[in-house]
């Protein structure tokens, strides 16, 4: 199948879920308010990968952060989406292969890769559920 349908509802403020969409994780994330805060707080225009917060999530869902769980260096998955693992120096997903940071708007803050971690196409399709692809 080229979708994925998720029930987030489960999903608390500070948990991730790893899914698998067309053979690959995603990780969807629900932020907590700090997390929000600090994605915010950064100018867009000192990003390597200039993206808001915003702009990668969906209006009035900007705590739903839906990206794929591929590192953009060379395709490892960064830890971060489950309990306990190493979220790196910026609070969001950290590559232990080669040392890459994403902050917790999934976007590279440090080490070689070169773009935020991809966000795919989805879309709400309850207050509860996503249709990824
Ligand atoms: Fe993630 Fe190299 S594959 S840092």
């Amino acid at each position: 199948e080229s979708t994925t349908e998720l029930d987030i509802s489960a999903i608390e403020p500070g948990q991730a879920v790893k899914a698998v969409f067309r053979k690959q994780p995603v990780f969807v994330r629900n932020l907590t308010p700090q997390e929000i805060a600090a994605a915010d707080a950064v100018p867009v225009s000192s990003l390597r990968d200039p993206q808001s917060l915003e702009e990668r999530t969906k209006e009035g869902r900007s705590n739903i952060l839906v990206t794929m769980g591929v590192c953009t260096h060379l395709g490892c998955v960064p830890l971060g989406a489950a309990e306990g693992e190493n979220k790196g120096e910026f609070g969001g997903y950290f590559c232990p292969c080669h040392g890459s940071h994403y902050d917790t708007a999934g976007r590279i803050r440090k080490g070689p890769a070169p773009t935020n971690l991809l966000v795919p196409e989805y879309e709400f399709t309850s207050d509860t559920t996503i249709l990824i692809g």
